[in-house]
């Protein structure tokens, strides 16, 4: 990888491609794709980036192009698109993938590790992406940056405002569990990127923890060499110059159907149709102003259409009153109202023709959160005259690039048009200011430059970790990708039992610690773990596998592991097997503290024809579930996804340590199950007779040590350690 920075880029959702990017393929690839793909490519240009990744969902579905599936598409030398598969390969709309995500973690970990090196910092692109930055944050104690594009409170304000109930909101949009998750992004965020001053207040201003978000208004940037200024149309574009052309004669083709004096200049503007947009707005200025109607035409894009009767609500609306209007104030002749727009190549090209023209470009909304239209359209050297609610004002202030008035004033919006087109020498001026003022302030570079300076002000910020003896310690991710081999061993009559030899076995793991991590696997929770240990004097594990496998721990912070959590969830039915198992007079039920969520234990008699009617009583309820019985006297029923042996699995596939590099250690039957298989397994001499039945196996050495003696014998035996 070459020098400079590893950077990851997060935008959970997918249908994110490089080569003609699908904007508007469903109701989430817009702006944000767009925004993703052109902020990948311009931080890899830089000279101080060495890497950067977008990472995305992988789909695999016949719906969507075969694009979507490939796991690696080059972007340019420096960039790529890396794809990771979760909650299958079919596509999903971004609501739903809540509960996929701490497997989208998992699997981003592993290409991690498959990398040799971890990312410097991650930036999340909406909420579902900030649950994964801020996840792989944790886990590499690497500084993570959130971008919210859109935030939940103020969608939930808004659709509540349109007489949507909270129930239905949630049920349709999950935006609870959004909020919940932004809370927390926004509390813990290195730095929070937003594009604009009012989207600080009046989107992230909703939040309970507004106040610890750390805020730097960086706007994105546009494509300069698409929007360049309308004198440059005869220059350096040779071989785009076709089909620009052509786009030229396309639109004056199809706005000379409308006009009668196509000459004049025009007032233009182009969005979508939506009531917030306030077309009729400007419909009613130009309307209302015979000055405006002698001097200019006016031309309004509002999206593509075929057929209003058949259009949502909203659009039939808009576009409806957008006729009546055109008819009340008698605008044949004047009036523009193409049908169709092609985004791509005829938007700069319209830009072009209008500033030509010496037009001017109107956005009359009633709030506009960036203006993204108004930002290419001056760098096409058009003048603007915009809504003073939201983004422009940023935009405005920082170019000088035209007018903001009222949207809600019809005359003002009239004048602001009319001052532009009659004074030359202000239409030269805000042609010029925009021009320039866009490349100074939303070019991708300039855009970059001020990430860079947030990214680099954020990793200096000390991040030394310690552990309870002072020493410096790893965060697990980097710990954990670092090693090639773990040993995992329980912990009563295994672990300790004899204190010389493991006083012997700590020192030669920490002698190994370089290559070798290593954990225990116990039924105890994590509290009574922790108290073993400590009693014992060991020192806190790189991981702990508690309560019979249900419950995995990392490091000295010991960080929950959620995927583990996620995927035991499946066909669990807590409840269910509660009351089912309280209908057994002879179960006697533990202690709370040994009750859990995955875990429902019990004390029993050793007897093989009580066992047997226990699992009679689960499975006449069809439930599943893994029975485990151990000591002549615990019995826990689990997720049938969980147990020890399960856990230690999923850690060799999670990290990346294929089985022959872990080694197990156990003593008693409830190890049996994680003793078996492709691991080095490891049964202490003091073991109890529950594992005669082991015997013989491959890979399965039966010590002579006890207890920690025997772990140290293993570890000689399987060349653990030298
Ligand atoms: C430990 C736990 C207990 C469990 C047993 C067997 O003793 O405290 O809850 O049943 O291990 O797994
Ligand atoms: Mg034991």
């Amino acid at each position: 990888m070459a020098e400079g920075l590893y950077i990851q880029l997060f935008s959970v959702h997918g249908l994110i491609r490089g080569n003609s990017p699908e904007l508007g393929r469903d109701a989430d690839t817009g702006g944000q794709v767009k925004y993703v793909l052109e902020l990948a490519r311009a931080l890899a240009a830089r000279d101080d980036v060495g890497r950067v990744d977008l990472v995305t969902r992988l789909i695999k579905d016949r719906n969507f192009s075969s694009d979507y599936a490939e796991p690696v598409e080059e972007l340019s030398d420096k960039a790529r698109i890396i794809r990771i598969q979760c909650g299958g390969r079919k596509y999903m709309r971004k609501e739903l993938l809540w509960p996929h995500l701490d497997e989208f973690v998992d699997k981003t970990l592993k290409f991690i590790k498959q990398q040799g090196r971890i990312p410097d910092v991650f930036h999340g692109h909406y909420a579902d992406a900030g649950y994964v930055a801020r996840e792989l944050a944790t886990i590499f104690g690497v500084p993570f940056i959130f971008t919210g594009h859109s935030m939940g409170r103020h969608k939930l304000e808004k659709l509540m405002a349109e007489g949507m109930s909270r129930e239905e909101i949630d049920r349709r949009y999950h935006i609870e569990r959004r909020i919940e998750v932004e809370e927390r992004v926004i509390r813990d965020a290195d730095a929070i990127i937003t594009s604009t001053t009012h989207e600080i207040e009046r989107q992230y201003g909703l939040y309970d923890n507004f106040s610890a978000g750390s805020f730097h208004v960086i706007p994105p940037g546009i494509d300069t060499d698409t929007f360049y200024p309308y004198y440059n149309a005869q220059l350096d574009h040779d071989a785009e110059d076709e089909s620009i052309r052509q786009a030229r004669v396309l639109l004056l083709r199809e706005l000379s159907r409308f006009w009668v004096a196509p000459e004049k200049p025009f007032i233009l503007a182009l969005c979508r149709p939506d009531q917030r947009k306030n077309i009729s707005g400007l419909i009613r200025a130009y309307g209302e102003s015979p000055e405006l109607k002698a001097i200019a035409n006016l031309a309004i894009f509002a999206g593509i259409r075929k057929d209003i009767s058949s259009m949502e609500d909203n659009e039939r609306q808009v576009l409806t009153e957008m006729l009546l209007l055109m008819d009340r104030y008698d605008l044949y002749g004047r009036m523009a109202i193409p049908k169709k727009h092609d985004f791509s190549t005829e938007v700069p090209e319209l830009y072009r023709l209008c500033a030509d023209k010496r037009g001017v470009f109107v956005n009359p909304a009633l709030v506009e959160p960036f203006g993204l239209t108004i930002i290419e359209a001056s760098s096409c050297g058009l003048p603007i005259v915009a809504t003073k609610e939201g983004g422009p004002v940023d935009i405005v202030n920082n170019c000088d690039n035209g007018i903001l008035v009222d949207p809600t004033s019809d005359a003002e919006i009239a004048d602001a048009c009319r001052r532009i087109l009659v004074d030359q020498e202000l239409w030269e001026r805000y042609s010029h200011n925009g021009i320039n003022g866009v490349r100074a302030h939303y070019s991708w570079s300039a855009h970059c430059n001020r990430t860079m300076e947030v990214i680099r002000k954020v990793l200096e910020e000390p991040s030394s970790r310690v552990d309870r003896d002072g020493d410096e310690t790893l965060p697990v991710g980097r710990r954990l990708t670092g090693v090639d081999r773990l040993m995992i061993t329980d912990v009563d009559n295994t672990l300790v039992g004899d204190e010389p030899s493991l006083a012997r076995l700590l020192e030669i793991l920490e002698a190994g610690r370089a290559r070798l991590a290593w954990g225990v696997a116990t039924g105890r929770n994590l509290n009574r773990t922790l108290g073993v240990l400590a009693e014992h004097g060991v020192p806190l594990p790189d991981f702990i596998i508690a309560a019979v496998g249900t419950e995995i721990y990392y490091g000295p912070d010991l960080i929950p592991d959620r995927g583990w959590q996620r995927h035991l969830e499946r066909h669990w039915k807590e409840d269910v097997v509660r009351e089912v198992l309280s209908g057994l007079d002879f179960l006697y039920p533990q202690h709370d503290e040994d009750q859990s969520r995955y875990k429902i234990s019990y004390l029993m008699e050793d007897d093989p024809e009580l066992i047997a009617r226990v699992h009679q009583a689960l499975q006449e309820r069809k439930l599943r579930y893994n029975l485990v019985f151990s000591n002549g006297q615990f019995l826990d029923i689990l997720p049938f996804r969980a147990s020890k042996g399960k856990a230690v699995r999923y850690l060799s596939y999670k990290w990346e340590i294929p089985l022959p590099r872990i080694m197990v250690c156990g003593d008693s039957g409830n190890d049996a199950e994680m003793l078996r298989g492709d691991t080095c397994g490891l049964v202490v001499g003091n073991y109890s007779h529950e594992l005669d039945g082991l015997r013989g196996l491959r890979r399965l050495r039966f010590s002579r040590g006890k207890y920690a003696a025997g772990i140290i014998d293993g570890l000689e035996f399987y060349r653990f350690v030298e």
